[in-house]
C-alpha cells in the first residue's frame, strides 16, 4: 500500500477529494484470482469500477467484463476487450445493448424469459436463476432472494432453458449471483448446491457463471472449490463475476478536514461527503479510517460530508485524533463502487483520480465546473 507520505504528496499535488489508486494492490488482487480460479474464466463486474485504464490492465491481464448497460458495453469495447470476453447482463436491457452485444459476439445473461423475443436466433445466452436464499449481507446488495428482482426462480430453470432454446437462441448455460459482500462463505455453498440438484433435470452445459460477491477476506481457494464441484455436476466450464474484490482495496478516498463543530454530537467536517462516496449512506458501508495526522489527544467523531442533508455522514462515532482545519483523512477500501457512484448533486464536480504506478498518474481528471451546465448551455442555442 501507498505510505503516508505518498498519499500526503497525492493530496498536496492534485487536491482533495481524491480517488488515489495502487497498481500493485490491483495487480496483486487480479493474480490472486487467476490462480485461485485456474481453469476458469473471469469477467470483471464493470459496475465496481469504470475506469478506462483499470479497465485496460485487467484486460492485459486476460479478464474479460460483465457489463450492464449500454454505457458499460461502449466502453468495455473502447477499452479494446473484445466481444467474446463480454457478458451483457442487466434485469432491463436496451434494444441498443441487445443489438451492439449481438454484433460483437457477447453472450447475455438472460434475466426473464420475455427477453428471448429480443434476441436474434443463434445468440449467445446463460439464463439467470435466482436461487431464492437469504444472504449475509445488507438487503440492497442481496440479489437471490425470493423477493429480488433477478433472475427467472430455480424451479422454472429447466422450462426456461428449453424455452430459450426452442427461440432458437445458443444456450449456453447457467447463471446465477447471490449478492454483494457477502460475509459468510457457507451462502456460496448453499447456493452452489441448490443450483447443482438441477444438472438431473438439465444435464450437460456448456457454462456455469455464479457470479461474484467475494468478500474482501474471503477464502477464494475455498469457493473456487465449491464452485468447480458445481460446475462439474453440469459438465461446464466454470465462469465467475468479482467486482469488489478485485479493485476495492486497490483505491482509496483522500478528503480534507474543514473544520469540527459540536451540536449534540460532534462533527469532523470534511471536503468529501456522498456526492464522493455514496456507500456509507446507500447501505452502511463503513470504511476503515486512516488519519495522516497526529495528536495526543483522540475524540469521538461523526464524519460529516459538505452536503446539505442530514444523511450526508461517512462514518459515525468513530475516535480519530483531534484535527486540525487541512488535515487529511483516507478512507480506505474505495476502489469499488466509489468514483463510478460519485454524483454532481450541488453542482459538485466529481474528483480526480490517480494511480501509483511507479509514480503517480492522473488516470481521470478533476470535473470541470463548466462541463456541468454545458448541456444546459447548448440547449439554449
Ligand atoms: C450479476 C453480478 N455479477 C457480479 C457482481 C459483482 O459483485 P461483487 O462486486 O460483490 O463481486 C454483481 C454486483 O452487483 C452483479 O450484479
Amino acid at each position: 500500500m501507498l505510505s503516508r507520505d505518498q498519499l500526503l504528496q497525492a493530496a498536496e499535488t492534485y487536491g482533495t477529494p481524491l480517488y488515489v489508486y495502487d497498481a500493485r494492490v490491483l495487480d496483486d488482487r487480479i493474480q490472486r484470482a487467476v490462480q485461485a480460479f485456474q481453469g476458469a474464466r473471469i469477467f470483471f463486474a464493470m459496475k465496481a469500477n469504470s475506469n478506462l485504464h483499470l479497465l485496460r490492465r485487467m484486460k492485459e491481464q486476460g479478464l474479460g467484463f460483465e457489463v450492464v448497460s449500454y454505457g458499460e458495453l461502449r466502453k468495455a469495447l473502447h477499452a479494446g476487450v473484445p466481444g467474446d470476453r463480454i457478458l451483457v447482463n442487466g434485469p432491463a436491457k436496451t434494444p441498443e445493448e441487445y443489438a451492439l452485444g449481438q454484433e460483437v459476439g457477447a453472450t447475455f445473461i438472460l434475466d426473464r424469459l420475455d427477453e428471448c423475443h429480443f434476441l436474434n436466433p443463434g445468440a449467445k445466452v446463460i439464463v439467470r436463476v435466482n436461487p431464492e436464499l437469504h444472504v449475509s449481507t445488507h438487503s440492497h446488495l442481496a440479489t437471490g432472494e425470493a423477493h429480488s428482482k433477478f433472475g427467472v426462480p430455480l424451479g422454472h430453470a429447466t422450462e426456461a432453458l428449453q424455452q430459450a432454446r426452442n427461440a432458437g437462441l445458443n444456450v449456453r448455460g447457467l447463471h446465477l449471483h447471490i449478492g454483494s459482500a457477502i460475509q459468510n462463505p457457507e451462502d456460496f455453498r448453499e447456493a452452489f448446491e441448490k443450483v447443482a440438484h438441477l444438472a438431473d433435470e438439465v444435464g450437460h452445459l456448456e457454462v456455469l457463471d455464479v457470479g461474484g460477491g467475494w468478500g474482501l477476506n474471503a477464502d477464494l481457494e475455498g469457493i473456487a472449490k465449491i464452485a468447480f464441484e458445481a460446475a462439474q455436476s453440469f459438465g461446464a466450464e466454470l465462469w465467475v463475476e468479482p467486482g469488489r474484490f478485485l479493485v476495492s482495496e486497490s483505491g482509496v478516498l483522500l478528503t480534507r478536514v474543514v473544520g469540527t463543530k459540536e451540536t449534540a454530537r460532534k462533527f469532523i467536517l470534511l471536503d468529501a461527503g456522498m456526492t464522493e462516496i455514496l456507500r456509507p449512506m446507500l447501505y452502511g458501508a463503513q470504511h476503515p479510517l486512516q488519519p495522516l495526522w497526529e495528536s495526543k489527544q483522540t475524540d469521538h467523531y461523526d464524519l460529516a460530508g459538505p452536503a446539505c442533508e442530514s444523511g450526508d455522514l461517512l462514518a459515525r462515532n468513530v475516535e480519530l485524533p483531534v484535527p486540525t482545519r487541512g488535515d487529511v483523512l483516507v478512507l480506505e477500501q474505495a476502489g469499488a463502487y466509489g468514483a463510478v457512484m460519485s454524483s454532481t448533486y450541488l453542482t459538485r464536480p466529481r474528483p480526480a483520480e490517480v494511480m501509483w504506478d511507479g509514480e503517480f498518474r492522473v488516470i481521470r481528471q478533476r470535473e470541470n465546473l463548466e462541463r456541468l451546465w454545458e448541456l444546459e448551455l447548448a440547449a439554449e442555442s
